[in-house]
């Protein structure tokens, strides 16, 4: 096929890549403008190149004018994310979207391949607009961990410098090397699961120890100082156990003496 007919061909899937890169940056952009955790960490995106697309059509017996219809990663996306969790809210966010439909579905986490790759692959069909009016086409979106990819790179460029060939001893040592990723993803989400226990109860905590102070602040305009000083004192006491349910409680028993404050001042 003529060059100028391949450029033709492949514009459209450019131009794909182009917006569906833009379009998962903007994301991370929402979630940073809102202070918030994002969970895809990067995106990049490529147009498969003319002489991948006609090796993929010599191994799978695909005539040239069917490349279109039965070559779904022409435009591919690839999206890494911090953790596991990570993965599955983005594939939420893409499936809750009007500007792409998904097509196809694969959890290779769920069910590893037997090399040991991991990912979650989507077709999406996604709608371009041309100067012919508008295409549906095809995109690969795959989604993984940064140490999921880290694999799967070095694994990709093993297979292509030993062309399917990879000596056994080797293929069994990737195979090792995929648990050992395994193994991190599952240590850092549980790392990742207690730091955010830790924060929130650190959040409650500060909290709760606000809305004391704030108490006892309040009742010094109405209650007699002693009184208030004994009450003072008692939370020094409870702060010094570092103990989040005593705490809760004494902010239950301080609220009830302030309400009785504020009832008798209604009066
Ligand atoms: P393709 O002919 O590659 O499209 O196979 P398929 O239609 O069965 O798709 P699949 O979802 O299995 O794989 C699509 C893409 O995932 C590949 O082009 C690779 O980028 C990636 N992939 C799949 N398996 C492996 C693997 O074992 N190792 C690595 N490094 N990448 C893989
Ligand atoms: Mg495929």
């Amino acid at each position: 096929m003529e060059i100028q007919l391949w450029r033709e061909i492949l514009m459209p899937y450019e131009l794909a890549v182009k917006e569906l890169e833009v379009k998962f940056n903007h994301i991370i952009n929402e979630y940073r403008v809102q202070k918030m955790y994002s969970p895809i960490e990067t995106v990049t995106g490529r147009l498969k190149s003319i002489s991948s697309i006609l090796e993929k059509c010599r191994k799978k017996d695909i005539p040239i004018e069917n490349i279109t219809e039965q070559i779904e990663d022409i435009a591919g996306i690839r999206i890494m994310c911090q953790f596991v969790e990570d993965i599955y809210r983005v594939v939420d966010i893409i499936r809750n979207r009007n500007d792409m439909e998904i097509y196809q579905e694969k959890d290779y986490i769920a069910n590893a391949k037997p090399s040991g790759y991991r990912s979650y692959h989507l077709i999406v069909k996604y709608n371009i607009e041309t100067l012919e009016g508008t295409r549906k086409i095809f995109a690969e979106i795959q989604i993984r961990t940064l140490a999921m990819n880290f694999w799967a790179t070095i694994e990709h460029s093993l297979q292509y410098k030993y062309r399917q060939n990879i000596p056994e001893h080797i293929t069994k040592r990737l195979t090792a090397s995929a648990e050992a990723i395994l193994k991190l993803d599952e240590e850092m989400s549980s790392i990742h699961d207690e730091i955010m226990d830790a924060q929130s109860s650190f959040i409650i905590h500060a909290a709760i120890v606000s809305e004391i102070l704030n108490n006892i602040q309040n009742l010094y305009k109405v209650a007699n100082r002693r009184e208030v000083i004994k009450i003072q004192d008692e939370f020094f006491e409870i702060y010094k156990l570092n103990d989040l349910e005593q705490l809760k409680s004494f902010a239950r028993q301080l609220d009830i003496i302030a309400e009785g404050y504020r009832a008798q001042s209604l009066r």
